[in-house]
């Protein structure tokens, strides 16, 4: 919502902190006001939210020659042109409404309506900005951050669009995940107030709260097929296969993970960190935490861990937030990691990468967790999961390339359908170099 930092050419432009636009906003016009409502709702990015829908599907035939194949993304991105011109326009238009009308507006009145499609127009963008050019954002308008699949679903992202202005979002949860898992993420911005569950009580106090079961009342339970943390724990008793199925039993497998030796492939946290000198170890992220047990063990050693989690059939981000950790929501596997360049200490992740994820994409995101990684960082991969053909001929090439240097590797067994069957696991200590 701030303005990126540095520069000071655009300080005279700059637009008022929001804490600043609420003291003062009886001496704005109306005019001024929906202006900075813009501002101030509309995440600054300077990246061009246009679709690749259009790109993609072209020419990709094996048939065609590469001529046909230039011909055909130089017309596609001709047609991204045309379409972004008119999504301007259509901004501008709703806009201008908004802003006629808003200096008509009684106080009490409700805001101008607007229909799900024109919601999801003033959503997407983009916005010209009131003081023209930028040099902080090098441009003249700003792009809300969607992610570009979001142009893949329009039907349901008008489905997602309804809803009413100022009044309380509809419970959609669910929902919205599912779009959030198909690449639309981040989701559009909505204009109403997001609903939370009634009588939520004070968290317990750190760090009592990383084994704690948190009350029933700090969660909304209106998609899930549990309604109280009671049964969600029980699940580890009952038959089924979920998604970390056990992980809110916390008083029973949950203790011994990552604590102790278990074998080969089960690394322990305190070896780990004696990988490196004391306390530089510091700062990571889990991919796949579940429900943030591995970020409550590094939170005891003095090393904070972001987890990243998704409500799947359970309140995840709730239950790690109880904890007293940080859940951080992402939901598309091929997403880059919203972390800087080189910043991270320590990068892991158990269960959610493994075979079941194209061998491509799998590339780009080991890449992607080199780029995080400081130089020296380590990234944990605990139990990567495949067959030995996929090991040898896919996998093992597919990490071996990236550059990370093999502080421990261990390759083994999956041993629960017995040892005939053809399934592996990898865990690995991997470094990123110094240079
Ligand atoms: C909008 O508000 C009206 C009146 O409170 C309500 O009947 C309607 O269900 C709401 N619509 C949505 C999509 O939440
Ligand atoms: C918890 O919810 C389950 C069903 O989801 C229900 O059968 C059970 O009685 C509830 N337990 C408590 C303690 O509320």
């Amino acid at each position: 919502m701030d303005a990126p930092a540095g520069g000071t050419s655009s300080a005279t432009h700059a637009p008022p902190a929001p804490h600043h636009a609420t003291v003062k906003k009886r001496h704005y016009s109306d005019r001024t006001k929906i202006l900075l409502l813009f501002l101030i709702t509309n995440s600054v990015s300077i990246l061009l939210s246009v679709s690749f829908s259009h790109v993609t599907g072209v020419g990709s035939g094996d048939e065609d020659s590469p001529l046909d194949f230039a011909f055909s993304v130089l017309s596609s991105s001709q047609s991204l042109a045309i379409d972004l011109h008119r999504r301007i326009e259509a901004t501008d238009a709703i806009i201008k409404r908004l802003i006629s009308n808003s200096g008509k507006m009684k106080r009490d009145e409700p805001p101008p309506k607007l229909t799900p499609e024109e919601e999801l127009t003033l959503a997407l963008g983009p916005h010209t900005l009131p003081f023209g050019y930028t040099p902080n954002l090098d441009s003249d308008k700003l792009y809300p951050a969607v992610g570009a699949a979001c142009h893949r679903h329009r039907d349901e992202l008008k489905k997602y669009m309804r809803y009413n202005v100022t009044g309380d979002c509809p419970s959609d949860e669910a929902f919205a995940e599912r779009l959030m898992l198909r690449g639309c993420e981040p989701l559009p911005r909505r204009r109403c107030r997001a609903r939370g569950p009634a009588g939520f009580p004070d968290p317990t106090p750190f760090p009592e709260s990383l084994w704690v079961i948190p009350p029933d009342k700090s969660v909304s339970w209106g998609p899930y097929s549990c309604k109280n943390y009671s049964c969600l724990v029980d699940r580890a008793r009952r038959p089924g296969s979920q998604d970390c199925k056990a992980c809110f039993d916390l008083a029973g497998k949950e203790q011994r993970r990552w604590v102790g030796h278990g074998g080969d492939l089960d690394y322990d946290i305190d070896t780990v960190l004696a990988s490196k000198p004391r306390g530089t170890i510091r700062i990571g992220l889990d991919i796949g935490g579940g429900t943030g047990t591995f970020a409550a063990r590094m939170a005891e050693r003095g090393v904070t861990v972001v987890t990243t989690t998704l409500d799947l059939g359970a309140p995840f981000g709730a239950f790690v937030a109880s904890r007293g950790l940080v859940p951080l929501h992402l939901g598309a596997v091929a997403g880059r990691l919203p972390f800087f360049d080189g910043t991270l200490d320590i990068v892991h992740s158990m269960h959610v990468l493994s075979n079941w994820i194209p061998g491509d994409v799998l590339d780009a995101e080991l890449y992607d967790i080199y780029r995080v990684l400081r130089p020296g960082g380590i990234f944990w991969l605990d139990h990567f999961f495949c067959t030995g053909k996929e090991l040898t001929e896919v996998y093992v090439p597919i990490i071996e390339k990236v550059g990370f240097r093999k502080l421990r590797w261990n390759t083994g067994k999956k041993l629960d359908k017995g040892p005939n069957a053809d399934e592996w696991y990898i865990s690995a200590l991997l470094e990123r170099p110094m240079m």
